[in-house]
């Protein structure tokens, strides 16, 4: 169904990174096994959810200023960074992000009570939003049509990126449910987009960070779609990811910022889809308390 299989993991697809592609039970066992610092944060998100945008707020929050920084969130990706060690070299307070299911997290970063900042997208739209990704970076080959990708990878058990969305967010939810220290901080991408200040607020606010109201409204507004994406094109340096001939950061550059809405899925499910995506969902989520908002 795919021009080439995705790398399989402990049950689970991975994405092309090339630290994966090489050797995915190394990589992994290194990030579970990464030495905590006091400080530390964890952005752990599944794909498509927010992990730019929200990465961006995180990291104006630790400044204390609304100012856009240079370096692209690639850069301090767990999973795709080329070599571990280089965040031995970051400056404290250290922000990292992974899209790394709950049971492969820094194992000392969780015992010693690190925050972990995690975003949860209403299902439907990150099953687009994953389409034009992969599409756009040639992941899936000859897929060129939603229905295909969704009924094959979306919904394929075979092809599942990180867990799939159910079961990773259920894990979380149950790992939210043990947290008994509040180290997890949850956010709605649908809430983020309706309530930004309110949502800003509640997370500075977790991270220990005191703003005048002035500076929260200002981090929403430069955070705002439209705003990130043109920063996204003009001051940040994509160039920091190019790896030999091959640009990737231009190619990261292209797709990461496309629509930003709650409910472009009503631009690509059929409702013989949506239906058959209901009654997925309905069963899947049967024992959840996560309260999903779709449009
Ligand atoms: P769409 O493809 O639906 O536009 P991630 O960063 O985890 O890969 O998630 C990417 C998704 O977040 C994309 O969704 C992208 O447009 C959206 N996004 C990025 N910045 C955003 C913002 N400031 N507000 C709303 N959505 C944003």
């Amino acid at each position: 169904f795919r021009q080439t299989q995705p790398v399989m993991f402990d049950g689970m697809a991975l994405p092309p990174f090339p630290p994966l592609l090489q050797d995915a039970k190394k990589r992994f066992e290194e990030i579970r096994n990464m030495e905590y610092r006091k400080g530390d944060i964890i952005l752990a998100i599944y794909p498509k959810s927010g992990t730019h945008w929200v990465w961006e707020i995180v990291c104006m929050l630790l400044k204390q200023k609304a100012e856009y920084s240079k370096e692209p969130k690639e850069l301090f990706f767990l999973e795709a960074m080329p070599d571990l060690s280089i965040v031995d070299s970051m400056e404290s307070p250290r922000a990292v992000n992974t899209h790394l299911p709950y049971r492969w997290l820094p194992k000392q970063h969780i015992e010693n009570g690190g925050k972990i900042v995690h975003v949860v997208r209403n299902p439907k739209d990150v099953c687009v939003s994953m389409y034009h990704h992969m599409k756009s970076s040639e992941e899936i080959g000859e897929i060129k049509d939603f229905k295909t990708f969704y009924e094959t990878v979306f919904m394929n058990p075979n092809a599942k990126l990180m867990d799939g969305w159910y079961k990773y967010e259920k894990d979380f939810e149950q790992a939210e449910k043990n947290d008994t220290g509040g180290t997890i901080f949850t956010v709605h991408y649908e809430s983020l987009k309706t309530n930004p200040i309110t949502e800003i607020s509640r997370l500075a606010e977790f991270l220990n960070i005191n703003l005048k109201d002035q500076d929260i409204a200002e981090i929403a507004d430069k955070c705002s779609f439209k705003k990130l994406k043109v920063a996204n094109d003009t001051i940040k340096d994509h160039s920091i990811l190019d790896i030999g001939e091959k640009s990737i950061g231009e190619k990261i550059k292209e797709f990461m910022y496309r629509k930003g809405e709650i409910g472009d899925w009503k631009n690509h499910f059929t409702v013989a889809m949506n239906e058959h995506f209901d009654a997925v969902y309905k069963e899947e989520m049967k024992d959840s308390n996560i309260k999903i908002q779709f449009e």
